[in-house]
């Protein structure tokens, strides 16, 4: 039976089975694995505490995300086919583990952040303030 994502184990459990899915996907792998090495045990500890941060109002988390990615979208330029496959693997990992309120709520975070993102790398910024 699936549970409700309900502490910072949980979050641990669904970062990694993403990342095992990212980081070998066609259309997204390279930026972990070539446009950045990624160190995921690093990275594990950081993007945790995001997610902690977005779902249970943490506040351990005071990365400038944005950047980071506006960084990335210099050395290789995103698309917006490769955001929808972020979102589309995102979705897939919560829904194959978790079921409930909080992960209803990550999956629309994460739908919203990468939105903001596609529209401010890939378009321009169009339709923001
Ligand atoms: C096409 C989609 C995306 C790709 C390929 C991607 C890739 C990456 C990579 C390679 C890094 C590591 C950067 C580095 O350490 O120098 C990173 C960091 C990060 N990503 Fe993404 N990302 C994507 C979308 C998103 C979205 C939509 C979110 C949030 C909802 C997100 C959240 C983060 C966060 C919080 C970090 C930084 C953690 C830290 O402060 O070290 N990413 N991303």
């Amino acid at each position: 039976m699936k549970l409700d994502i309900s502490n910072r184990e949980d979050l641990v459990n669904l970062m990694k089975a993403f990342y095992t899915k990212a980081l070998v996907d066609e259309s997204i792998g390279h930026y972990f694995t070539q446009v950045v090495q990624l160190d995921m045990e690093k990275h594990l500890p950081r993007i945790t505490d995001f997610w902690e941060t977005v779902v249970f109002d943490a506040g351990k988390y005071q990365g400038n995300t944005m950047k980071i990615h506006e960084d990335l979208h210099e050395q290789s330029p995103f698309q917006s086919a490769h955001f929808t496959r972020w979102i589309d693997l995102f979705k897939a990992t919560v829904d194959d583990h978790f079921v409930g309120e909080n992960a209803e709520k990550i999956k629309s975070r994460a739908i919203s952040i990468a939105t903001v993102m596609n529209l401010k790398m890939v378009h321009g910024g169009a339709g923001l303030k």
